[in-house]
Formats: structure tokens, sequence, C-alpha cells
């Protein structure tokens, strides 16, 4: 029987249809740039929401944001119960795959997960508070009206999940992001979860810019999967 070093079995990160996860505001600071006068100055959408805290950490500091997932919708004892399975896999799916990561912005794993379980419960919070900033939505439509939000922000979704979700579905989703937005559309990570560039991203940038849309990738500071540290901002004019 071939034998498969040990090394070989602990580089895996997986993960068993779409994480029910979220960041909190900082996190989307740093993973989509977001600048100070880019958060006194526009309205966001986040698509997918997921259990991030943007949005409520947002709607804190008065600025306008709302959230639209598949998921929501569910009573929020669902979804305190969703939130602490999916940290029990965290803890579980890293503790094999720590090597895959860059680990300046979290530290360790204790406080990853601690983070992680901050953006749960402040979006707990506010999607029993402000029922109004959830709303559900199946990608790739989106049920709002055109120029809806200044910048939508998208988040480990698209590209990451690319094993699962093919290139019609990125380019319908983007083209209905960039519906929905004013401004522009910012994209992160473009890797799979395998650290691998989203292989079509080139060819799916032709396409946009075809249609008339100003699509540019940015490096940036965040990095946590290895490789993950450029940003896709499509600007809709
Ligand atoms: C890993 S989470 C990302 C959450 C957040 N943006 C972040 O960066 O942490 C992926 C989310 O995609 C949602 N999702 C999966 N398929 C979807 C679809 N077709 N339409 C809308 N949301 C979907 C899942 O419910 C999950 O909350």
């Amino acid at each position: 029987m071939k034998k498969i070093s040990k090394e070989a079995n602990k580089k895996k990160y997986t993960v068993k249809g779409f994480a029910f996860i979220g960041r909190t505001f900082d996190e989307y600071k740093q993973m989509f740039e977001l600048s100070a006068t880019d958060l006194q100055s526009n309205s966001f959408l986040d698509c997918p929401g997921g259990s991030c805290s943007f949005t409520a950490e947002a709607t804190k500091q008065n600025i306008e944001a709302t959230a639209l997932d598949i998921e929501y919708g569910k009573s929020p004892d669902i979804f305190k119960t969703i939130c602490e399975n999916e940290t029990k896999k965290i803890k579980i799916g890293f503790s094999d795959a720590k090597s895959l990561f860059r680990w300046d912005y979290y530290k360790n794993l204790d406080n990853l997960i601690s983070i992680r379980e901050t953006a749960a419960r402040l979006f707990l919070n506010d999607y029993v508070d402000n029922p109004t900033n959830y709303n559900q939505c199946t990608l790739p439509s989106i049920p709002l009206n055109d120029d809806s939000f200044d910048i939508v922000l998208s988040g480990h979704f698209l590209f990451l999940y690319a094993d699962r979700l093919p290139f019609e579905f990125h380019l319908k989703t983007i083209e209905e992001l960039l519906r929905v937005c004013k401004k522009e559309i910012r994209i992160y990570p473009l890797i799979g979860l395998d650290g691998k560039r989203y292989p079509e991203l080139d060819a799916l940038l032709e396409i946009l810019k075809t249609k008339g849309f100003s699509p540019s990738i940015k490096k940036i500071d965040f990095e946590f999967l290895k490789g993950s540290n450029h940003l896709l901002i499509i600007k809709k004019h």
C-alpha cells in the first residue's frame, strides 16, 4: 500500500458545503482596505454576510449597512446553534492546517476563535435588534433595485469556493453585485481553499471590461490563508 507522509496528511483545510461564519468590522477594514473616508462617505452591502458583525458594528457607528445571505430568515436560536457548531469545526479544521496560514493578525488559534465568536455574538444581537439589516438572498440573484448601495463587499465566497461554484455562477453573481452598487464592488480573497489563484480570473476580468466595468487587483497587507493578500476592486463606471 502507498505510504502517505505525515506532512502531506497535515496540509489540508477542508470545508463541507459553505461555512456559515463571519468576520468582524476590523477584519473587514483590513481585507477590503476600507479607509476612514470610505467608511464615512458610503453606504455598504455585505453579500454574503454569514455571521459577520460588519453590518452590526457599522450600524452602531451610523454607517448605512445591510447584509444578505442565503441562510437569513432562520430564527436567532437556530443561528446560535449553527454559529457554535461552526466554531467547533474551526477548532478541528485548523488543528491540522495551521501551517497553511499566516498568523500576523490573529496571533494564535485561540485568538482567532475568540474573534469569530465576537463576530457571531454581535451579528446575533443585531439580527434580533435590527432584523431589517438582514435579508435572505439566493445568489446569483439579488432582490434589490439597481444602485442600492455605494459599495458592495463580498468576502470568502466567490473564488474561495471555486471548486463548487462554476464560472457562470461567478460571472452572474458579479454582474448582479455590480447592478445593485452605485460605485464599486470589492471581492476578497482571490484564491481557493487550495491556496491557488482563481484560474479563470483573467478571463472573467476581460469579460467585465468588455461590458464597461473597470476591474483592478490590489496587493494588500492583510493575509491569512497564505497567498490571500490581493483584493479585487471593480468600479462600475
Ligand atoms: C464563508 S461565509 C462568508 C461570510 C463573510 N462574507 C465572511 O467574509 O466571513 C459564506 C457564506 O455564503 C453563504 N452562501 C452560500 N451560498 C449562497 C448563495 N447561493 N447565495 C447567498 N449566500 C450564499 C453561506 O450561507 C455563508 O454564510
